[in-house]
């Protein structure tokens, strides 16, 4: 039987790439993204790709009702919620504008659920809801506390979750606590695409790499782990992608959270060499301060993931920079 997803944020990295495995996989799609932080040509990319096309609905969530329409307009079966800000340095600066953001469009959304009787969710959480880890690897039942806005609203949002399944038992829902995403599509034409300096490893050491920045800074070497600098569970985004289509086949009453990552960590040190040895080119680095609020090492427990979706992340670092790289060569300054 044919379902019909709604994906919001599906213009995004994440949702671009699920998008693309659900309608390779012959499930129809419907986006719902306010490109605040996305191109539209990613999903033309996705249809180009898969020879399907895609219904595209530019919306806020954040605005009440915004979503009646596409709720009566297609027969949605289930919602995969990508939507929402994501820059730790940003929440800090623009709290306000966080909280309301993330809690305003998810709340919106589940309302429009509710009220088209569409109870299947999967959700964009992050191993950010484990603040600084107590135990490595990671287990979803470690505690959850929060050092930012943005991770504080994707902690919320959880919550949030949690009680709304309580209240009524039609509610399946799924948190699906992602760790590292990097990689890109094997083609070289779908990736990550951040505005402005790029806050995040991978995206920085990729524009080191194509020549649009001088040199790395490596937050700290002084660390407790093996070369001193952070070290973390990157994942394909493409595994990541399949991710979500395994939890929404095992979907079931109530809420959980399940870690999607691989178990295995990598230093910025290696993801540097791991660059430099997959494109032949020399990346220049520096070692810095620390950033504020950074921990040593997140490194995922995938057990659960492995025994409730039978999913697992299967590429392994040099796979996931080898495809970063490709896109980033290829596409030097992004979708534009
Ligand atoms: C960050 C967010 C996290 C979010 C995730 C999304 C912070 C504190 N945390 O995770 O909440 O869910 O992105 O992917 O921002 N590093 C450098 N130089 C750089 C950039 C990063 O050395 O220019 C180091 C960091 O110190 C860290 C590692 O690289 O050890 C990974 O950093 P990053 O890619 O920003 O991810 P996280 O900090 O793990």
């Amino acid at each position: 039987m044919t379902q019909t997803i709604l994906v919001t944020g599906g213009a995004g990295y994440i949702g671009s790439h699920t998008v693309l495995a659900l309608l390779e996989r012959g499930d129809d799609v419907v986006v719902v993204d306010n490109l605040s932080n996305s191109s539209k040509k990613s999903l033309e990319t996705v249809e180009r790709l898969s020879g399907k096309s895609v219904v595209f609905v530019e919306a806020d969530l954040t605005e009440a009702g915004s979503l009646d329409e596409v709720f009566t307009k297609f027969p949605i079966t289930s919602v995969i919620h990508f939507a929402g800000l994501k820059a730790v340095g940003e929440s800090v600066e623009e709290p306000v504008r966080y909280y309301r953001t993330n809690l305003m469009s998810t709340l919106n959304l589940m309302a429009a659920m509710a009220a088209a009787g569409v109870w299947d969710l999967v959700f964009s959480s992050s191993a950010t809801v484990y603040g600084d880890p107590e135990t490595l690897p990671i287990p979803e039942d470690a505690p959850l506390r929060t050092t930012n806005p943005y991770g504080a609203t994707k902690l919320m949002i959880e919550d949030i979750c949690r009680e709304v399944a309580k209240s009524d038992s039609r509610w399946q829902i799924t948190l699906l606590r992602y760790f590292n995403p990097v990689g890109a599509h094997e083609s070289g034409d779908m990736g990550e695409d951040p505005l402005g300096i790029p806050n995040n490893l991978v995206p920085f050491v990729m524009q080191v790499a194509v020549g649009r920045r001088e040199k790395v800074n490596v937050f700290g070497n002084n660390y407790d782990t093996a070369d001193g600098t952070g070290v973390r569970d990157y994942i394909h985004v493409v595994d990541l992608a399949a991710g979500h289509l395994a939890a929404l086949d095992n979907l079931i009453a109530g809420c959980r959270a399940i870690n999607l990552g691989t178990g295995n960590g990598a230093s910025v040190l290696d993801v540097i060499a791991t660059t430099a040895a997959v494109s032949g080119v020399k990346i220049n680095y520096e070692i810095a301060d620390r950033r504020a609020g950074d921990i040593a090492t997140s490194l995922a427990d995938p057990s659960r993931a492995h025994a409730e979706l039978d999913w697992r992340a299967d590429r392994n670092l040099e796979t996931m920079l080898t495809d970063s790289w490709r896109w980033q060569s290829r596409h030097p300054n992004g979708y534009d």
